[in-house]
């Protein structure tokens, strides 16, 4: 195979080097940008090559030794060997790049929201093969051992410390959750959950569930989590989403419900709520709120929280968001916060036909966002952009893009 040579010159969606071979892209495996790869080609089509990096003829001046032992195999992050200047710069520059088509000269910009860089996850999925405790390799589903992660809260990383003490044979995945005041909820699922571990671990733990066929199933403790946002309390369940990132998560919040402009008449649609974060928040500052999740402990939970906070001004319904939409009328401000995936295209006309005066849309995949801002620009036009680093050190970035209406 022809080896070839080539700068690396950006980064793929997904944190890839990507480099320019005459008029083709070249994707690769690796690589930081500034690079001198020679590398050779795996695939080839009309406009773009798939390569294999093979050697680092002149490293990037952006490249440093990352702090992390098992970063040059393990699949947990991306960027712990670039400077994060950098790393900020695609990130602001990706959002830049894809929103672009859809912002004119009235759309204002804000600053990246960044807070720490590391231990900043409270929450982490790690693998058991063979007993030993990981992630999945880079490049395949191997395990790559590990006995610390810097991107996960010390306090996680208290509990790997004392789970690779343990006989982990039997188990397949290990949960492992944090709240903001540092309780642990910890959940393990496999085919055998030893005694052993449960006397090992529980004492360390506030939650320790069993989670097998989808189901959990408490061992130990509590059966919630407790959050707090502001003096608004929360409990969170083990098959609840929650966002991973407290201090960004805590900004975001803000922003979105600031962008919202809220008043004392209005009436919020939180679409994807979850346990009913942004409804509750909103909902303090309106007349009424409604959430749709599709999790039914979600769902109970967003209810319990709005009773124990006695905010009464909601009401939550479990369901698939495209299913109740159609059932949904005279909501004027409406959040939306939906999985990577996008919202579904009969969500989208039937806030076409809704008209709510204002929409923000929190966004974990800029791509997904940018189709469904596309489709909702015949009647809205973007007032408001920001991007928020909720997972450094990954090429993952949550966007806030607040809409508002034109046409009706
Ligand atoms: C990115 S999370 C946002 C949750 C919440 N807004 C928060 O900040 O905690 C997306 C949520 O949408 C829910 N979800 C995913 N697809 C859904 C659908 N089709 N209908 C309703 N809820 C859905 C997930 O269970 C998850 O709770």
């Amino acid at each position: 195979m022809e080896k070839l040579e080539l700068e690396i010159i950006d980064y793929t969606h997904d944190g890839l080097g990507l480099g320019r071979d005459q008029n083709k892209v070249v994707f690769l495996d690796e690589g930081v940008i500034g690079d001198k790869v020679i590398y050779e080609t795996l695939k080839e089509k009309k406009s773009f090559k798939r390569g294999r990096v093979l050697e680092i003829k002149k490293p990037s001046v952006f490249r440093h030794p990352s702090p992390c032992p098992y970063f040059e195999n393990c699949g947990g992050c991306s960027f712990l060997n670039v400077g994060e200047k950098v790393i900020n710069n695609w990130k602001e520059k990706r959002i830049e790049k894809i929103l672009s088509s859809l912002a004119d000269d009235t759309t204002k910009k804000g600053k990246l929201i960044k807070e720490n860089s590391l231990y900043y996850r409270n929450n982490i999925q790690l693998k058991v093969q063979n007993g030993q405790l990981g992630y999945y390799s880079k490049k395949t589903n191997k395990l790559v051992k590990i006995e610390k992660c810097l991107l996960a809260k010390k306090e996680i990383n208290e509990i790997i410390t004392l789970l690779i003490k343990q006989d982990l044979r039997g188990l397949k995945n290990i949960y492992i959750r944090q709240n903001y005041k540092n309780d642990i909820m910890l959940i393990l699922e496999g085919e055998k959950i030893s005694n052993k571990i449960i006397a090992s671990i529980c004492e360390k733990v506030i939650s320790l569930y069993e989670k097998k066929n989808n189901e959990f199933k408490l061992i130990y403790g509590k059966s919630y989590l407790e959050e707090k946002i502001g003096e608004i309390k929360f409990k969170l369940g083990p098959g609840s989403f929650f966002q991973i990132n407290h201090q960004v998560m805590n900004k975001i919040y803000e922003l979105a419900i600031e962008k919202l402009d809220l008043k004392k008449e209005d009436k919020l649609l939180d679409l994807y709520c979850g346990i009913g974060t942004m409804t509750l928040i909103g909902a303090q500052k309106c007349k009424e709120a409604l959430g749709i999740e599709y999790v039914e402990e979600a769902v109970c939970l967003a209810r319990e929280n709005a009773e124990e906070n006695k905010i009464e001004n909601t009401s939550f319904i479990a369901g698939k968001v495209e299913d109740l939409l159609n059932k949904i009328k005279d909501f004027n401000k409406v959040l939306v916060d939906p999985p990577r995936k996008g919202m579904d295209r009969k969500v989208i006309e039937k806030l076409l036909d809704l008209q709510p005066e204002k929409i923000v849309y929190v966004s974990c995949n800029v791509d997904t966002q940018k189709r469904d801002l596309e489709i909702l620009k015949e009647k809205y036009k973007i007032s408001y952009i920001q991007a928020a680093d909720m997972f450094p050190m990954t090429p993952h970035v949550e966007c806030i893009a607040l809409i508002q209406r034109v046409k009706s």
